[in-house]
Order: structure tokens, then sequence, then C-alpha cells
């Protein structure tokens, strides 16, 4: 009987408190949030109660963390006399961006605390999630976590290194893909295509082009070389983008993430 509960329950905890609802692995899910009423609609979804902070961090078997990093310490201050009571075994789940295992110990104490990074596809199970453990984390609480994780999408155990440089990548990627939807949709809308049409079809083209390159697993260069018929128009769309820096703008969006110091 395992009891997963959530503090913090806006996007990246409302998503993850969907995966563990979709996983059939909790048996209760404890949901508290600031404003209340946000707790209890996700509630009605994922089969939850509603609850206080304090009561997350006295029952709950997996304690998720999902407030801004900014409010750590408030909230802290609020649980940890309470965690510090319990003598059963409880495990921290830190969702927070900048916070690395070391960091959380120093904070929260010398305890089990497994650290994911989400994506914000993972509220619709599309998402990429990478997640470490400290040694405090058995094999077992492991395996069980991740199977809790598994609706949420593609879901996998790193090292703090890695998921520093995937940061970029898959939790900035997002917003840089929805951008260059609304520049492909704004083209089209130039060309005479109908806005709702426009976003409609590049989203589409979006997910069937990343589906492509996952399962055929060729080189995302293939992919392009093979829709660039000689003579043809994309080849011209392709010299366009290469005259405007358009790789280089991509790489240097993702180095300058990667820079951004906490
Ligand atoms: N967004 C992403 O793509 C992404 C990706 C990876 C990791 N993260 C991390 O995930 C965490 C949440 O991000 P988010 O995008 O989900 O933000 P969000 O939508 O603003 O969610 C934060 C939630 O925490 C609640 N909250 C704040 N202080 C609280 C407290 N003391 N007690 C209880 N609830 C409290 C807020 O309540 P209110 O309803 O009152 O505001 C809000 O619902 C952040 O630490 C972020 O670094 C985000």
């Amino acid at each position: 009987m395992k009891t997963i509960g959530f503090i913090g329950t806006g996007n990246m905890g409302g998503a993850l408190a969907k995966a563990a609802f979709r996983s059939k692995k909790a048996d209760v899910i404890l949901l508290a949030n600031r404003t209340r009423a946000k707790a209890e609609k996700l509630a009605e979804l994922v089969n939850g109660t509603v609850c206080d902070n304090k009561e997350v961090a006295q029952k709950a078997d997996y304690i998720f963390l999902g407030v801004e990093p900014q409010g750590l310490a408030e909230l802290l201050e609020e649980i940890l006399p309470v965690l510090n009571q319990r003598r059963d075994r409880y495990i921290i789940v830190s969702m927070m961006a900048g916070n690395p295992l070391a960091k959380l110990a120093e904070k929260i104490g010398d305890v089990p605390i497994i650290r994911i990074t989400p994506n914000m596809p993972a509220a619709v199970g599309s998402g990429v999630s990478l997640y470490v453990t400290n040694d405090r984390v058995t094999a077992e609480e492991d395996d069980y976590f991740y199977q809790l994780m598994e609706p949420s999408g593609l879901v996998e155990k790193t090292d703090e290194q890695t998921m520093a440089y995937a940061g970029g990548v898959k939790g900035c990627g997002p917003a840089f893909t929805a951008m260059f939807v609304e520049a492909l949709a704004d083209g089209g809308v130039a060309v005479g295509l109908p806005r709702e049409k426009a976003y409609r079809y590049a989203a589409q083209m979006i997910k069937g082009t990343a589906e492509m390159l996952l399962k055929t697993e060729q080189h995302p260069g293939t992919l392009k070389d093979s829709v660039c018929s000689p003579g043809g128009s994309t080849i011209q769309g392709v010299r366009k983008l290469e005259e405007s820096g358009f790789r280089a703008a991509v790489m240097d969006a993702v180095i300058a993430t990667f820079e951004k110091k906490f």
C-alpha cells in the first residue's frame, strides 16, 4: 500500500500526479497546493485526496515537491518539523530546477532523495523525464518510482551531469519547438493558409517527423535529404534557413540555457 503525495500541483506536479494515477501503482494520491482549488480540480482527474502540506509530509511514502525553487525555503520551514518526527520510511522527490541532490540533502537532511527533471509534454504522456537517486534509495524503491513515472513518456535514470547537459534540449526545447510551430504557421498564413489549419498542420508535421526519426533511427540529415528533391522547392527553403543562421541560432539558444546560472 503506497501513498504518493504532491506538494505543489501546478503544471509539473499535475503532470506527474496524472502519470502516477495512470501507472495504477499508487494506492492513495494526496494533493496539496497553495491555491486549494487547483488541487481540487486535479483530484477529480486522478482520484486524489486534497489535503495540506503537513499531511502530505506526514503520510506519503513518496513526497513530490512541485513548488518553484524560490519557494523551497519557506516550504521546508513548514514541513521539516513534520518530516523529522517521522520514524517510518519516506522518499523525497524533487522536480525543482537548479537543486542537485547534494544541495537538497543539505537542506532536507540525510534521507532518500530522488531528483527528476520532467518537461512540459509529460502532461500529455509524451515527456522526457530524467532522474537521479542518492545512495539512500534502494533498488526496489528506484524500480517502483520508475514504474510510477513511466506513463509520463520517456523516463530514464541518469547522472546529474547528463541531466544538466540535457536541460536545454528537452526541458527548454518545447518552448523553442512551439516558436517554430508559430513561425511555420505564420509563413503558411503569409501565403494564404487559414491560421487554425496552419497551427494544426505544423504541429502534426513536427509530431510525425519526430515519430519517424525515433522509429527509423535514421540520421536527421538523411531525412532532410530525402525531402529535398533535386531542383525542388524544399532545398530553396533550406538555403534560406542556412542564410539566416537557423542552425547556429538553435545551437546558441541551447548553450545559453546551459550557461544560465541559478
Ligand atoms: N515547467 C517546466 O517545464 C518544468 C520542467 C522541469 C521542472 N520544473 C520545475 O517544476 C516545479 C514546478 O514548476 P511548474 O511549471 O509546475 O510551476 P507552477 O505551474 O507555477 O506550479 C507551482 C505550484 O506550486 C504551488 N505552490 C507554491 N508554493 C507552495 C507552497 N508553499 N505550498 C503548496 N503549494 C505551493 C503553486 O500554487 P498556486 O496555485 O497558488 O500558484 C503552483 O500550483 C518548479 O520547481 C520548476 O523548476 C518545471
